[in-house]
Protein backbone atom coordinates (compact mmCIF):
# COMPACT_ATOMS: atom_id res chain seq x y z
CA UNK A 1 0.00 0.00 0.00
CA UNK A 2 2.58 2.86 1.20
CA UNK A 3 4.88 1.69 -1.62
CA UNK A 4 1.82 1.94 -4.56
CA UNK A 5 1.51 5.44 -2.61
CA UNK A 6 4.92 6.24 -3.16
CA UNK A 7 4.91 5.15 -6.84
CA UNK A 8 2.24 7.18 -7.71
CA UNK A 9 3.77 10.35 -6.82
CA UNK A 10 6.82 9.83 -7.60
CA UNK A 11 7.21 10.97 -11.12
CA UNK A 12 10.58 12.46 -12.31
CA UNK A 13 10.56 15.34 -14.54
CA UNK A 14 12.48 15.39 -17.40
CA UNK A 15 14.58 18.41 -16.01
CA UNK A 16 15.14 16.39 -12.76
CA UNK A 17 16.51 13.10 -15.08
CA UNK A 18 18.49 15.55 -16.66
CA UNK A 19 19.92 16.72 -12.87
CA UNK A 20 20.29 13.23 -11.97
CA UNK A 21 21.86 12.38 -15.66
CA UNK A 22 24.74 15.15 -15.28
CA UNK A 23 25.56 14.20 -11.41
CA UNK A 24 25.88 10.64 -12.38
CA UNK A 25 28.75 11.29 -15.08
CA UNK A 26 30.42 13.77 -13.52
CA UNK A 27 30.84 11.54 -10.18
CA UNK A 28 30.83 8.05 -12.17
CA UNK A 29 31.49 8.43 -15.85
CA UNK A 30 28.64 6.43 -16.42
CA UNK A 31 26.71 8.05 -19.01
CA UNK A 32 22.60 7.31 -18.64
CA UNK A 33 21.56 7.68 -22.23
CA UNK A 34 18.26 8.58 -23.89
CA UNK A 35 15.43 6.82 -22.68
CA UNK A 36 17.40 6.08 -18.98
CA UNK A 37 14.10 7.81 -17.01
CA UNK A 38 11.91 4.68 -15.74
CA UNK A 39 15.72 3.14 -14.42
CA UNK A 40 16.79 6.18 -12.79
CA UNK A 41 13.20 6.49 -11.12
CA UNK A 42 12.86 2.68 -10.16
CA UNK A 43 16.62 2.83 -9.01
CA UNK A 44 16.62 6.31 -7.39
CA UNK A 45 12.82 5.95 -5.84
CA UNK A 46 13.58 2.74 -3.95
CA UNK A 47 16.54 4.71 -2.40
CA UNK A 48 14.18 7.42 -1.55
CA UNK A 49 11.80 4.96 0.12
CA UNK A 50 14.37 3.64 2.29
CA UNK A 51 15.55 7.27 3.26
CA UNK A 52 11.71 8.51 3.53
CA UNK A 53 11.99 10.72 0.84
CA UNK A 54 8.97 11.78 -1.61
CA UNK A 55 10.72 14.50 -4.04
CA UNK A 56 13.43 13.46 -6.77
CA UNK A 57 14.28 17.56 -6.12
CA UNK A 58 14.63 17.41 -2.51
CA UNK A 59 17.00 14.27 -2.70
CA UNK A 60 18.73 15.83 -5.62
CA UNK A 61 19.29 19.35 -3.45
CA UNK A 62 21.13 17.17 -0.59
CA UNK A 63 23.21 15.40 -2.67
CA UNK A 64 24.21 18.37 -4.33
CA UNK A 65 24.82 20.52 -1.38
CA UNK A 66 26.41 17.26 0.91
CA UNK A 67 24.19 17.55 3.65
CA UNK A 68 23.55 14.21 3.47
CA UNK A 69 26.86 12.76 4.12
CA UNK A 70 27.80 9.71 1.61
CA UNK A 71 24.34 9.58 0.10
CA UNK A 72 26.45 10.32 -3.36
CA UNK A 73 27.75 6.52 -2.79
CA UNK A 74 24.24 4.99 -2.28
CA UNK A 75 22.87 6.74 -4.97
CA UNK A 76 25.67 5.58 -7.54
CA UNK A 77 25.29 1.60 -5.98
CA UNK A 78 21.63 2.16 -6.65
CA UNK A 79 22.17 3.00 -10.51
CA UNK A 80 25.37 0.72 -10.95
CA UNK A 81 24.48 -2.59 -12.89
CA UNK A 82 25.95 -5.44 -11.24
CA UNK A 83 25.23 -8.51 -13.58
CA UNK A 84 28.11 -10.92 -13.88
CA UNK A 85 28.93 -14.85 -13.27
CA UNK A 86 31.45 -17.20 -12.95
CA UNK A 87 33.14 -17.92 -15.89
CA UNK A 88 32.03 -15.36 -17.86
CA UNK A 89 32.84 -15.31 -20.99
CA UNK A 90 35.79 -18.41 -20.64
CA UNK A 91 38.10 -17.66 -23.39
CA UNK A 92 39.45 -15.09 -21.65
CA UNK A 93 40.90 -17.05 -18.85
CA UNK A 94 41.47 -19.94 -21.22
CA UNK A 95 43.76 -17.46 -22.64
CA UNK A 96 44.95 -16.08 -18.74
CA UNK A 97 45.93 -19.91 -17.94
CA UNK A 98 47.66 -20.31 -20.98
CA UNK A 99 50.00 -16.89 -20.51
CA UNK A 100 50.18 -17.78 -17.32
CA UNK A 101 51.64 -20.83 -17.85
CA UNK A 102 54.18 -19.29 -20.43
CA UNK A 103 55.44 -16.55 -17.68
CA UNK A 104 55.55 -19.34 -14.99
CA UNK A 105 57.79 -21.79 -17.70
CA UNK A 106 59.90 -18.08 -18.31
CA UNK A 107 61.14 -18.30 -14.60
CA UNK A 108 58.69 -15.29 -13.49
CA UNK A 109 58.10 -14.81 -9.86
CA UNK A 110 55.91 -12.40 -9.56
CA UNK A 111 52.49 -11.83 -10.49
CA UNK A 112 50.10 -8.98 -10.05
CA UNK A 113 46.74 -8.89 -11.49
CA UNK A 114 43.90 -6.05 -12.00
CA UNK A 115 40.26 -7.05 -12.22
CA UNK A 116 38.47 -3.44 -12.53
CA UNK A 117 35.03 -3.96 -12.10
CA UNK A 118 34.67 -6.99 -10.06
CA UNK A 119 31.15 -6.21 -9.16
CA UNK A 120 29.74 -9.16 -6.25
CA UNK A 121 33.37 -10.94 -7.30
CA UNK A 122 32.48 -13.82 -9.80
CA UNK A 123 34.89 -12.18 -12.09
CA UNK A 124 38.44 -12.22 -9.46
CA UNK A 125 37.17 -15.09 -7.54
CA UNK A 126 37.24 -17.14 -11.34
CA UNK A 127 40.37 -15.26 -11.94
CA UNK A 128 42.08 -17.15 -8.75
CA UNK A 129 41.07 -20.26 -9.85
CA UNK A 130 42.08 -20.16 -13.29
CA UNK A 131 45.26 -19.22 -11.43
CA UNK A 132 45.26 -21.61 -8.80
CA UNK A 133 44.91 -24.03 -11.19
CA UNK A 134 48.33 -23.15 -12.74
CA UNK A 135 50.21 -23.66 -9.28
CA UNK A 136 49.93 -19.61 -8.23
CA UNK A 137 48.98 -19.05 -5.11
CA UNK A 138 49.28 -16.39 -2.10
CA UNK A 139 52.24 -18.45 -1.66
CA UNK A 140 53.66 -17.58 -4.75
CA UNK A 141 53.69 -13.88 -5.10
CA UNK A 142 50.83 -14.10 -7.18
CA UNK A 143 48.14 -10.91 -6.06
CA UNK A 144 44.85 -9.94 -7.64
CA UNK A 145 43.03 -6.38 -7.08
CA UNK A 146 39.65 -5.95 -7.39
CA UNK A 147 38.06 -2.69 -7.47
CA UNK A 148 34.53 -1.55 -7.89
CA UNK A 149 32.37 1.86 -7.48
CA UNK A 150 29.40 0.18 -5.36
CA UNK A 151 30.27 0.02 -2.12
CA UNK A 152 27.04 -2.34 -1.80
CA UNK A 153 28.66 -5.11 -4.37
CA UNK A 154 32.22 -4.91 -2.76
CA UNK A 155 30.21 -5.71 0.73
CA UNK A 156 29.20 -8.90 -1.17
CA UNK A 157 31.78 -9.74 -2.83
CA UNK A 158 34.36 -9.40 0.18
CA UNK A 159 31.95 -12.10 1.70
CA UNK A 160 32.21 -14.36 -1.25
CA UNK A 161 29.17 -16.58 -0.71
CA UNK A 162 26.53 -17.61 -3.31
CA UNK A 163 24.20 -19.54 -3.63
CA UNK A 164 24.87 -23.10 -5.07
CA UNK A 165 23.17 -22.62 -8.14
CA UNK A 166 26.02 -19.73 -9.29
CA UNK A 167 28.42 -22.28 -8.94
CA UNK A 168 26.84 -24.61 -11.83
CA UNK A 169 29.13 -22.97 -14.75
CA UNK A 170 32.35 -23.75 -12.68
CA UNK A 171 34.12 -26.99 -14.38
CA UNK A 172 34.07 -30.10 -12.85
CA UNK A 173 35.56 -30.68 -9.52
CA UNK A 174 35.94 -26.79 -8.86
CA UNK A 175 33.00 -26.42 -6.29
CA UNK A 176 34.46 -28.56 -3.76
CA UNK A 177 37.77 -27.51 -4.31
CA UNK A 178 36.87 -23.90 -3.93
CA UNK A 179 34.17 -23.83 -2.03
CA UNK A 180 33.03 -24.86 1.14
CA UNK A 181 29.10 -25.76 2.24
CA UNK A 182 27.99 -22.10 4.18
CA UNK A 183 24.28 -23.48 4.70
CA UNK A 184 21.09 -22.50 3.23
CA UNK A 185 22.38 -23.43 -0.06
CA UNK A 186 25.09 -21.46 -0.38
CA UNK A 187 28.82 -21.77 -1.23
CA UNK A 188 31.49 -20.11 0.80
CA UNK A 189 35.02 -19.29 -0.95
CA UNK A 190 37.39 -20.91 0.60
CA UNK A 191 40.83 -19.19 2.26
CA UNK A 192 42.80 -20.51 -0.61
CA UNK A 193 41.23 -18.27 -3.05
CA UNK A 194 40.41 -15.02 -0.23
CA UNK A 195 43.96 -14.99 0.17
CA UNK A 196 45.33 -13.85 -3.46
CA UNK A 197 42.34 -11.32 -4.03
CA UNK A 198 42.08 -7.46 -1.75
CA UNK A 199 38.79 -5.47 -2.56
CA UNK A 200 38.62 -2.14 -2.69
CA UNK A 201 36.45 0.91 -3.90
CA UNK A 202 38.03 2.68 -6.77
CA UNK A 203 35.90 4.84 -9.34
CA UNK A 204 37.41 3.87 -13.08
CA UNK A 205 35.90 7.98 -14.24
CA UNK A 206 39.24 8.94 -12.48
CA UNK A 207 42.65 8.15 -13.40
CA UNK A 208 45.88 8.25 -12.62
CA UNK A 209 44.88 5.30 -10.07
CA UNK A 210 46.97 4.76 -7.39
CA UNK A 211 48.21 1.21 -7.57
CA UNK A 212 51.81 0.57 -8.06
CA UNK A 213 52.66 -1.72 -11.11
CA UNK A 214 54.01 -3.18 -13.27
CA UNK A 215 50.68 -5.37 -13.78
CA UNK A 216 50.61 -8.43 -16.25
CA UNK A 217 47.33 -8.82 -16.66
CA UNK A 218 44.23 -6.09 -16.59
CA UNK A 219 40.08 -7.28 -16.47
CA UNK A 220 38.05 -4.21 -17.49
CA UNK A 221 35.01 -6.34 -18.78
CA UNK A 222 31.00 -5.34 -19.37
CA UNK A 223 31.97 -1.59 -17.35
CA UNK A 224 32.96 0.54 -20.79
CA UNK A 225 29.71 0.03 -22.09
CA UNK A 226 28.18 2.74 -19.57
CA UNK A 227 31.03 5.23 -20.49
CA UNK A 228 31.40 8.04 -23.14
CA UNK A 229 34.88 7.61 -25.30
CA UNK A 230 36.33 10.27 -23.16
CA UNK A 231 36.30 8.12 -20.36
CA UNK A 232 36.72 5.13 -22.00
CA UNK A 233 40.13 6.81 -23.89
CA UNK A 234 41.21 7.90 -20.67
CA UNK A 235 40.80 4.89 -19.18
CA UNK A 236 42.41 2.60 -21.13
CA UNK A 237 45.49 5.00 -21.57
CA UNK A 238 45.85 4.68 -18.08
CA UNK A 239 45.60 1.17 -17.91
CA UNK A 240 48.81 1.18 -20.84
CA UNK A 241 50.55 3.34 -17.92
CA UNK A 242 50.15 0.71 -15.08
CA UNK A 243 50.55 -2.98 -17.51
CA UNK A 244 54.14 -4.18 -18.48
CA UNK A 245 54.92 -4.17 -21.68
CA UNK A 246 54.11 -7.80 -22.88
CA UNK A 247 51.22 -7.89 -20.48
CA UNK A 248 48.02 -7.72 -21.22
CA UNK A 249 44.03 -5.73 -21.07
CA UNK A 250 41.09 -7.58 -21.46
CA UNK A 251 37.61 -6.00 -22.18
CA UNK A 252 34.34 -7.40 -22.59
CA UNK A 253 33.50 -9.30 -25.94
CA UNK A 254 30.68 -6.71 -27.03
CA UNK A 255 33.02 -3.48 -25.85
CA UNK A 256 34.83 -2.01 -29.38
CA UNK A 257 38.16 -0.26 -28.81
CA UNK A 258 38.34 0.93 -32.59
CA UNK A 259 39.84 4.66 -32.33
CA UNK A 260 40.84 4.31 -28.98
CA UNK A 261 43.84 2.10 -27.86
CA UNK A 262 47.47 3.75 -28.67
CA UNK A 263 49.99 1.78 -27.87
CA UNK A 264 48.34 -1.58 -27.83
CA UNK A 265 48.50 -4.18 -30.47
CA UNK A 266 44.61 -6.31 -30.41
CA UNK A 267 45.95 -10.13 -30.48
CA UNK A 268 42.39 -11.33 -30.51
CA UNK A 269 39.01 -9.92 -30.58
CA UNK A 270 38.50 -8.13 -27.10
CA UNK A 271 42.68 -9.05 -26.00
CA UNK A 272 44.97 -6.09 -25.95
CA UNK A 273 48.76 -6.71 -25.52
CA UNK A 274 51.11 -3.80 -24.47
CA UNK A 275 53.70 -3.28 -26.85
CA UNK A 276 57.25 -2.78 -26.08
CA UNK A 277 57.90 0.99 -26.57
C1 LIG B 1 28.03 -5.33 -15.44
S1 LIG B 1 29.17 -5.33 -14.10
C2 LIG B 1 30.55 -6.18 -14.82
C3 LIG B 1 31.20 -7.15 -13.85
C4 LIG B 1 32.34 -7.99 -14.42
N1 LIG B 1 33.45 -7.18 -14.85
C5 LIG B 1 31.87 -8.87 -15.53
O1 LIG B 1 32.25 -8.66 -16.68
O2 LIG B 1 31.10 -9.79 -15.27
C6 LIG B 1 29.70 -3.62 -14.13
C7 LIG B 1 30.34 -3.17 -12.83
O3 LIG B 1 30.98 -1.91 -13.07
C8 LIG B 1 30.86 -1.15 -11.90
N2 LIG B 1 31.07 0.28 -12.26
C9 LIG B 1 30.25 1.13 -12.92
N3 LIG B 1 30.80 2.35 -13.02
C10 LIG B 1 32.01 2.28 -12.41
C11 LIG B 1 33.05 3.23 -12.17
N4 LIG B 1 32.97 4.49 -12.58
N5 LIG B 1 34.15 2.80 -11.50
C12 LIG B 1 34.25 1.52 -11.06
N6 LIG B 1 33.29 0.58 -11.24
C13 LIG B 1 32.18 0.96 -11.91
C14 LIG B 1 29.46 -1.45 -11.39
O4 LIG B 1 29.32 -1.14 -10.02
C15 LIG B 1 29.35 -2.95 -11.70
O5 LIG B 1 29.67 -3.74 -10.59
Amino acid sequence: MAIAFYKAIMQLKSREFESFRSLVYETSGINLGEGKESLVSSRIGKRMRILGMEDFQSYLDCLKDGSAGDEMVHMLDAISTNVTSFFREPEHFDFIREKAGEWVRAGQKRFRFWSAASSSGEEPYTLAMTLSECGLTSATDTRILATDLSTRILAAAREGVYASAKLASLPSGYASRYFAPAGGGTMAVRDSLRDMVAFSRLNLAFPPFPMKGPLDIILVRNVMIYFDNDVRKKLIDDCHRLLKPGGYLLVGHAESLTGLVTGFKCVKPSVYLKQAQ
